[in-house]
């Protein structure tokens, strides 16, 4: 269905996808919190932002907290297979938000989205994964000088924004969202954990208890992915390039090994490392009849796919989000989601209860960045979320969850800043 203002699949949808959104929201106190103080205080009256994010449930709720701001918002999709259509079509009818996404759309449509989101010459960006601030200075460099910022949701991303950094390409200031405590220990960790776990079950309603798990990469998502494999029962490896990081899966209870070896014995292996070829070749060559291979990475290029193909003699697809290779010597490999990240492809991303702090975080950098633009200019590198903005985060999440802790006494802070106390 498209139309200047948007370009979604069936607006016929969006009623349902409101029920949706609401649903979410049940699970989202802080950013309720922050939605009500945005809509009387309006810290980003007129802003013009664009946004290239996962179009779900929990995108939409911080949608209306930064319309309730006063922003003037459009939003396109951060990857082609996680648009819940019915959520595009509540963006554009009931929330009054143009949005140009499309579940399934091809690699062109994904490009001509970004470059609607584009044209609404945004102030400020919010991008997952980079590919937005991308576009911008690769294509769109002449709109640069009217941003005054940006932020960026994801590992994946925060490492692309780095390195244009370091290049000396990046012209505004991006705030690295992912890297907030309150975002990664539990968006990336529990939200990972959960919601690709949830993927690979939807897809293929296999039993994970007694089977062989591989994860690739044990950062903040491979730690959640195999926590929680391990709680369905499963035999997990972890492999590694990162010695230390090797280290903890070894004593977080894991097997360790390389891919290759890992490969020959396991039932499911899933990519979470945000490189390349990281199944390759070489692996499947070697791999068990039978496995299920899937990413939860942020791009599709951690499975080799064209190399898999080169090595199938048939295909078929025989449930939604399965492809079966069937390989020359007899063996047959089966892909989730076409190799795209499981848990927003498969599932519906991560739950909404830790999305509430990833988008409180978001919401509440964006109005500082905006509030920045109007004074002080930041450097053009990759900033961390303020601290103090992270804490509030904290502190409004567990009164939310009715969490009551502790303070420190006069004197216990007196002796945590001093150094004269000993034995
Ligand atoms: N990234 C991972 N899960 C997500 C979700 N539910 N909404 C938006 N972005 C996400």
């Amino acid at each position: 269905m498209i139309n200047n203002n948007y370009d979604i699949k069936d607006l016929s949808l969006a009623d349902q996808g409101c029920e949706h959104v609401d649903w979410a929201l049940t699970e989202m106190p802080v950013l309720r919190a922050i939605h009500d103080r945005f809509a009387e205080e309006r810290p980003l009256a007129g802003a013009r932002i664009s946004g290239c994010l996962h179009i779900t449930t929990e995108t939409a709720n911080l949608a209306r907290t930064l319309k309730a701001a006063g922003a003037e918002l459009v939003l396109c999709a951060s990857n082609p297979l996680s648009t819940q259509d019915d959520v595009a079509a509540a963006l554009v009818q009931h929330y009054h938000v143009p949005t140009f996404a499309i579940r399934g759309e091809d690699g062109g449509t994904y490009y001509r989205h970004i470059a609607k989101a584009l044209d609404h010459r945004p102030q400020l960006t919010m991008d997952d994964g980079a590919d937005l601030v991308s576009e911008l200075h690769k294509n769109r460099s002449e709109l640069l000088a009217g941003v005054i910022g940006g932020t960026e949701e994801t590992t994946t991303g925060v490492v692309r924004l780095r390195a244009m950094a370091a290049d000396k390409a990046l012209k505004f200031p991006v705030i690295a969202v992912n890297d907030a405590m309150t975002k990664h220990l539990f968006d990336n960790r529990y939200g990972t954990g959960q919601s690709t776990l949830d993927g690979i079950i939807r897809a293929t309603n296999i039993l994970l208890a007694g089977k062989t798990f591989t994860v690739a990469g044990y950062g903040w998502c491979g730690r959640g992915i195999a926590m929680r494999a391990k709680g369905h029962g499963a035999i997990v490896i972890v492999t590694e390039v990162d010695p230390l990081r090797a280290l903890e899966a070894a004593m977080d209870g894991y097997r360790v090994m390389p891919m290759l070896e890992a490969a020959a014995c396991s039932d499911f292996i899933i990519t979470a490392t945000g490189d390349k070829n990281v199944l390759d070749q070489p692996h499947f060559e070697v791999i068990k009849d039978g496995c299920v291979i899937t990413n939860s990475g942020h791009f599709n290029v951690e499975i080799n796919i064209p190399a898999l193909e080169k090595l199938t003699v048939k295909k078929h697809r025989p449930r939604a989000n399965v492809e079966s290779y069937k390989l020359k010597d007899g063996r047959t490999i089966r892909l989730l989601a076409e190799g795209r990240l499981v848990n927003l492809a498969a599932a519906e991303g991560h739950p909404a209860t830790v999305m509430d702090m990833s988008f409180a975080n978001q919401a509440l950098s964006i109005a500082y960045l905006w509030q920045q633009g109007q004074g002080a200019d930041l450097e053009n590198v990759v900033h961390p979320v303020p601290a103090d903005i992270d804490q509030q985060v904290a502190t409004m999440k567990l009164a939310a969850m009715g969490i009551i802790i502790d303070s420190l006494s006069p004197e216990q802070q007196a002796y945590l800043s001093s150094w004269k106390e000993g034995t």
